[in-house]
């Protein structure tokens, strides 16, 4: 029973009217914020991933939370918003100061940060508008907390190893790239829907 109350609160908030005059959007530049995190990303390799075979692990990325199907338009975008936040988390500890070149991991941070504002005003407002979420499946947001919370426990456990971070850091980009698709994908249904 615990759980309908949101169910009700999120509902009752979705009468509020037509998401898209709440003027939530993705940022002009995301697409392109999030093509420069990703080869930042990239330039921080430093050993190669074949030396690290034994601590391979399945993270079990939520694939589905980035299903463009799911999507009407740029509008709904906490789940962006949730990956880059938590991007930026692991990458602003003290493990990852130690582990990864200073100079690029800055840069990192600083793309990052350009692009999580916007996201978060976003975020807010669209926590109305997440009805079908709500009613199906958890939220993705869940979704996603959880498949970076056993990254966390994943670098715990291997003592912030070389071999680990890489294997994270491979893991990331390769979910950022999927975000990128997706927010491309989005882009092009807005301009397919002619919707200004
Ligand atoms: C995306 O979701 C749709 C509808 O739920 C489903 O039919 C499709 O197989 C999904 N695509 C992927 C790549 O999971
Ligand atoms: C860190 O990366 C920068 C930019 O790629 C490079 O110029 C520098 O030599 C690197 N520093 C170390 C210690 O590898």
């Amino acid at each position: 029973m615990a759980h309908l109350l949101p169910l009700l609160t999120a509902l009752l908030l979705c009468s509020y009217g037509p998401v898209g005059s709440l003027g939530c959007q993705l940022p002009e530049n995301s697409v392109q914020l999030s093509k420069m995190t990703w080869q930042l990303l990239g330039q921080m390799r430093t050993i190669s991933p074949a030396l690290c075979l034994r601590d391979r692990r399945d993270f079990r990325f939520p694939r589905e939370v980035l299903n463009a199907s799911h999507f009407q338009n740029t509008q709904d975008m906490s789940v962006l918003h949730e990956i880059l936040q938590q991007i930026y988390n692991l990458f602003h500890t003290q493990q990852a100061s130690a582990a990864w070149n200073k100079t690029v991991l800055a840069q990192l941070r600083t793309t990052l940060r350009k692009q999580l504002p916007d996201l978060n005003t976003c975020s807010v407002v669209q926590g109305r508008a997440r009805q079908d979420s709500v009613l199906t499946t958890e939220s993705p947001t869940l979704a996603l907390k959880r498949y970076f919370h056993g990254i966390h426990v994943y670098l715990e456990e291997k003592k912030h190893s070389d071999c680990a971070w890489e294997l994270v850091r491979m893991q990331l980009q390769r979910a950022l790239a999927s975000t990128i698709q997706l927010q491309e994908s989005l882009r092009s249904k807005d301009a397919d829907s002619g919707s200004s």
